[in-house]
């Protein structure tokens, strides 16, 4: 079918659970410091999510507060995907559950799994179903209770996560407006490299399988450095291509807060200054799908992003996957 609408983003919404783990309080439960946290990846505390919280919970406070800067009705949302690798249960979707939570009474709703790169799958699948004009409204969210899944004795990966949820609305916006460029892709030969084994249907859960703790995340560190470091800033600089720019005409960088050197190298290949890029990852880790949705909440709520402005959303995640799209910032 063939675009008939333009799509772009119309609201922004985000929480973080309250609970602060700094680097020091990591540092008495495994063999780090807050100076080797703070060199490696520029994390200095995350947020953790309470024992009975789970990722729907934190998608359905985000969910709301969308709701309420698009001035939308849950009735409004023809849509609901959410982007999650924590989701409450392997089934109903983490979807359904925000969409009873809210009350979005015409919404079809599915979970979509692409890790730290699904909230910008999430978005762009919502874009080809507001493009063809078979919704209207599309609430995209990233939401994670990464704390739920990681080895606290695996050091690692321990100090790498947090938890948080992210939202926006998909909706059609005025001419000239909104997605500019999409790029989306995977390298299933790299899927060993971060992942959650057991608990599927190839391990499915046994004394065994708790036994080795397969039910953690497990990340080869070094070798997903070097497929970030690379496709953060040669996605970032596809995104621009694609959408007809210069780098000069790039306003803002969203990048999945992974590492401050993985974002560095993306900035750097997009010749832009450092204030032109937003980072949130010293205060809340790596938040996987949720990183990126959290951190454009914080940029529109500053007012750092305008009616206008050239916004470049770049990530990487397990499966391995990327994503990466331009948006001219429509409201
Ligand atoms: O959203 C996608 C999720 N994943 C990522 O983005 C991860 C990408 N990778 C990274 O960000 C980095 O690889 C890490 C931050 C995970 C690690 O940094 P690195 O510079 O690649 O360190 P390394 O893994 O090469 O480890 C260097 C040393 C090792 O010790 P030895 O073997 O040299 O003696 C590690 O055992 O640092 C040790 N190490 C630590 N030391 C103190 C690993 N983790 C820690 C720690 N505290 N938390």
């Amino acid at each position: 079918m063939a675009k008939l609408f333009n799509g772009g983003i119309i609201a922004t919404g985000s929480y973080v659970p309250e609970k602060v783990i700094t680097n020091h309080d990591l540092a008495r439960i495994v063999d780090t410091s807050d100076e080797w946290i703070v060199t490696r990846t520029g994390i200095r505390e995350r947020r953790i999510a309470d024992p009975h919280i789970a990722t729907s919970d934190l998608a359905t406070i985000a969910a709301r507060r969308t709701l309420e800067s698009a001035h939308l009705t849950p009735q409004d949302i023809d849509m609901i995907i959410v982007a999650t690798v924590t989701p409450d249960m392997h089934f109903p979707s983490t979807a359904c559950l925000v969409q009873r939570n809210i009350g979005a009474t015409n919404a079809s709703a599915f979970d979509l799994e692409a890790a730290c790169s699904g909230f910008l799958y999430g978005i762009i699948v919502a874009n080809q179903f507001v493009a063809t004009g078979f919704c209207k409204n599309v609430m995209v969210i990233g939401a994670e209770c990464m704390s739920k899944f990681v080895n606290w004795k695996d050091r690692n990966t321990c100090i790498l996560f947090g938890d948080g949820a992210g939202a926006v609305v998909v909706s059609r916006v005025d001419e000239g407006y909104g997605f500019l460029s999409q790029v989306l892709g995977a390298d299933g030969s790299g899927a060993e490299l971060l992942m959650l084994e057991a608990g599927g249907s190839r391990k499915p859960p046994t004394f065994e399988t708790v036994e080795k703790e397969l039910h953690y995340i497990h990340m080869d560190g070094s070798e997903v450095f070097k497929f970030a470091v690379q496709t953060m800033a040669a996605m970032a600089e596809e995104a621009v291509q694609r959408a007809g720019l210069t780098k000069e005409q790039v306003d803002f960088l969203i990048p999945h807060q992974a590492n401050i050197r993985i974002i560095e190298a993306a900035r750097k290949k997009l010749e832009l200054p450092e204030d032109k890029v937003y980072i949130n990852l010293d205060r809340y880790g790596n938040m996987s799908a949720a990183s990126i949705p959290v951190a454009l909440d914080e940029a529109v709520k500053q007012g750092r992003i305008k009616k206008g402005h050239n916004i470049v959303m770049v990530g990487f995640g397990a499966g391995l996957t990327w994503g990466a799209c331009t948006i001219r910032w429509a409201v």
